[in-house]
């Protein structure tokens, strides 16, 4: 049994599903929807573009505070389990955010194995919600699938068994690396009227950034000097929309010529945008990971990275608090004096064929 909830979730789940379906083995497999995300642009056209089956279920739990939504997911996928003739042979759950943590609480809690597919990631700041997600799902669960070299180190140094532990590589690149011919015949940087190599796309999304308000006007005049330099697609997550224009700053960035103020854009969309941008600005764990790939400069606004191999081997500088060193990062970008992407071990497409061949082989066991 898959569990998803939110955006991050669906590419990571998308290859082993199809992987395991290409292996005929014996299992049947089910996907689970918390409802985490609900809106189309947040959920649904992944399943289209992926080519994810709808859910078996969708539990519907919608937005909330961290503990209500947790506490909701928690009930809401208790009670689907307890209605069940059988319990699943696992659970497997995926990346960080509230969905991941709930389930994998509720699998172990009725005797379930879990299985964790991005284990051992970990910024060590627990100001961050994902962080604590994090640190109790890899304590819980069965089996810790590791997509970065860091996540064995601190799996380690955590003190969990080494039988639990097999490293597998990102599977988020195997999507990439699936949708990248059809992402580019979408000719994004013409569809937004860009051209090639010459723009900028901007993401934000993270509540150190948008929830604090002084920090998002500082971030939002770093983007009108960043848009006087080249201009800047920015798809704006609901969550930020929302802050911006509470803080009435959302009308700043729509009028100024130089900004494409988008909603939420589809995934095939956003990588083929990506893939052609000068640079990108962001604060996402994944755009870290697909820009290393990409050969893309990154620019992460924050000050750490459970993603140290984006740094220490891709495209990715952190910043943090002072956005005088994001200036300077982006000002190296543009001088075209920036480093570029050594290859990172399991970011090779192939990553769910080995999170495969660990499920069943695990699961033999
Ligand atoms: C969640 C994840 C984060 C991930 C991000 C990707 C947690 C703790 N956080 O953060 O790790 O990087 O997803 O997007 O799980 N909203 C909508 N429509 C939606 C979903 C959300 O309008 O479909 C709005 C609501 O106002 C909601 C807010 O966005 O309150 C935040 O959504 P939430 O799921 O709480 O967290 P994200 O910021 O999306």
């Amino acid at each position: 049994m898959f569990v998803t909830g939110a955006r991050p979730n669906f590419m990571k789940v998308a290859p082993i599903m199809h992987e395991l379906a290409e292996r005929k083995s014996d299992l049947t497999t089910e996907l689970v929807h918390t409802g985490q995300h609900y809106d189309f642009e947040m959920s649904g056209v992944f399943f289209d573009q992926l080519g994810i089956a709808a859910p078996h279920v969708h539990l519907q739990v919608g937005s909330g505070s961290h503990g209500v939504q947790t506490g909701r997911i928690m009930s809401a996928f208790d009670e689907y389990l307890a209605a069940r003739p059988q319990p699943p042979r696992a659970v497997i759950v995926v990346g960080d955010v509230n969905s991941t943590m709930a389930c994998a609480l509720v699998a172990v809690k009725r005797g379930i194995p879990v299985a964790h597919v991005e284990a051992g990631l970990r910024s060590f700041d627990r100001a961050m919600p994902e962080e604590i997600n994090r640190v109790v799902t890899d304590v819980v669960a069965d089996l810790l699938l590791v997509s970065e070299p860091a996540g064995l180190e601190n799996l380690t140094r955590e003190g969990l068994p080494s039988e639990r532990i097999r490293y597998v590589g990102n599977v988020m690149i195997d999507t990439l690396v699936k949708q990248l011919p059809d992402a580019r015949s979408l000719a994004m940087a013409e569809r937004h009227g860009m051209r090639r190599g010459d723009y900028a796309v901007v993401t934000l999304h993270r509540p150190s950034n948008v929830d604090v308000d002084d920090r998002l006007r500082k971030l939002v005049e770093l983007l009108r000097r960043l848009a006087d330099r080249l201009p800047v697609v920015f798809p704006a997550h609901p969550r930020t929309e929302k802050r911006l224009a509470e803080l009435g700053l959302k009308d700043e960035l729509t009028c100024n010529a130089r900004v494409h103020f988008t909603a939420p854009i589809g995934y095939r969309e956003f990588v083929g945008l990506m893939e052609t941008a000068r640079l990108v600005v962001t604060d996402s764990g994944g755009i870290q990971e697909e820009t290393t790939h990409l050969g893309v400069p990154c620019v992460t606004l924050r000050a750490n990275t459970e993603r140290p191999a984006t740094v220490t081997s891709g495209t990715n500088t952190l910043v943090g608090e002072n956005l005088d060193d994001a200036w300077r990062a982006i000002e190296q970008i543009l001088e075209g004096h920036y480093k570029k992407s050594r290859s990172i071990d399991g970011w090779d497409g192939r990553a769910s064929s080995r999170v495969v061949d660990a499920l069943l082989e695990w699961l033999q066991h």
